[in-house]
């Protein structure tokens, strides 16, 4: 038996991604996404073949979930002992629907990693679960209450916006986990949801950047922020070029409201939090 709940944010091998496992008092671990197929070894190391008594995948884009549709596709899992597996993505048959504001976009979304993953998908059906907003988990001491699933209609940041958000309770701390929320996901998680939000710590959404508004921060109010960003993340502007070209912004004005990091950082300033664990700076251990 562990004493603490503890909390482990695992460094980049590959580019960026969001990987994380908690390890329970009962010694079983929890996944949040892994990473691409180069984080997997860092990842085995962490679990340190404990039982998964839950994996939640966050959204299906490849720096969250492609390590773990490798493992399946390599050799089944057979490295992993999973009970659970959770998750809710947006369904593939949107293609069909030309009408949204940027469709080329949204294609790019789906066929991301939604081929794939369906055709791991068979694979799991026994241990996964379709997560839904106010849902809840008791694993060990550690609660975990689903904020937020896939809401129809927000195409636009279809993937980011599809990110399950989710509370961390163990009998000490609590931990918010907004995987990569954008704007528009983060206006629908405060309206519906910001009575639930405060946490000690907070999972910035989407690596820092180009996320949530602030009004979501300051409902979290948590002291204690997890980046899950590389070095050029952290330091980014306030306004990097990719987000000052208009042909980008155009097709929803939700976009005008991506920014860079430096933005994000000056608002968690602002809002009195005080430590910050960077990936940049290796993997992040918290005692919870
Ligand atoms: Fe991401």
């Amino acid at each position: 038996m562990n004493t603490h709940t503890m909390l482990h944010m695992l460094t980049e091998t590959s580019p960026f991604m969001m990987s994380f496992v908690i390890v329970t008092r009962q010694n079983r671990a929890i996944v949040v996404d892994g990473g691409r197929a180069a984080d997997m070894p860092l990842l085995k190391e962490y679990i340190g073949g404990r039982t998964v008594a839950a994996w939640i995948l966050t959204h299906a884009h490849n720096d969250h979930i492609s390590g773990f549709i490798h493992e399946f596709k390599t050799n089944g899992g057979a490295d992993f002992d999973i009970e659970n597996i959770y998750y809710n993505f947006p369904p593939y048959e949107l293609i069909e629907d030309h009408a949204v504001p940027d469709y080329q976009y949204m294609v790019r979304e789906l066929n991301e990693c939604l081929p794939e993953f369906s055709e791991i998908e068979p694979l799991i059906r026994d241990k996964a679960h379709i997560a839904h907003q106010g849902e809840c988990l008791h694993i060990d001491e550690c609660r975990i209450d689903f904020l937020f699933s896939y809401h129809d209609g927000l195409t636009v940041n279809l993937m980011n916006d599809s990110s399950l958000v989710f509370k961390l309770t163990t009998p000490n701390k609590t931990v918010l986990f907004l995987g990569d929320l954008g704007p528009q996901g983060g206006d629908l998680l405060y309206r519906e949801s910001r009575h639930l939000l405060k946490a000690d710590i907070v999972q910035m959404a989407h690596h820092g950047h180009m996320n949530v508004g602030m009004e979501v921060y300051a409902a979290i109010a948590a002291e204690t922020c997890l980046w899950c960003a590389p070095d050029w993340l952290y330091a980014e502007e306030e306004i990097p070029d990719y987000l000052a070209d208009p042909a980008y912004l155009s097709p929803d004005p939700s976009r005008l409201r991506m920014y860079g990091t430096a933005v994000t950082r000056r608002w968690m300033e602002q809002l009195g939090a005080t430590t910050h664990y960077v990936t940049k700076d290796g993997t992040q251990t918290v005692v919870l």
